[in-house]
């Protein structure tokens, strides 16, 4: 995060989240993930009336940036109206484009700007990884 200010990657995730998709649930979400080249990607939720399908936004934004060649996070920020925390499945999800979950920041935000800062490994502590495949 050195060179760029934890503020432009809040500030990309409250602007993509004016974008989301949520007539169903009514909770939108953006987020923003800062790739280990510097670039920003960024995603809101996608709903659909068939529920299953809905996609958070953390995988979008993590899609968009893996379909562009980056393969490693370093950073996410997620906004939403009550500061919630990403869910299981984006944890994973993120879980895979990190070489070291212990230094890779997610940076939760409420509409009040209330920030929580946590650690990928705290938020996901024993994530299924590779090795985990390796052992069967
Ligand atoms: N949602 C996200 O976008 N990210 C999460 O980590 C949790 C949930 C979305 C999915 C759905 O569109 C809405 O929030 C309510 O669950």
């Amino acid at each position: 995060m050195a060179t760029l200010p934890m503020s432009d990657l809040i500030e990309t995730a409250k602007r993509v989240r004016e974008n989301a998709y949520a007539p169903y649930s009514g909770y939108r979400v953006g987020a923003a993930i800062l790739d280990s080249s510097g670039q920003i990607w960024s995603g809101c939720n996608v709903e659909n009336v068939s529920y299953g399908l809905c996609v958070c936004a953390e995988r979008t934004a993590l899609c968009k940036m893996v379909s562009e060649g980056q393969q490693e996070l370093i950073a996410v920020a997620v906004v939403t109206k009550d500061g919630g925390t990403p869910c299981g499945m984006c944890l994973q999800s993120l879980l895979e484009f990190t070489k070291d979950p212990t230094r890779v920041d997610v940076i939760t935000v409420s509409e009040q700007s209330n920030q929580v800062h946590y650690k990928l490994s705290d938020l996901i502590p024993h994530g299924f990884q590779t090795g985990d495949l390796k052992r069967t």
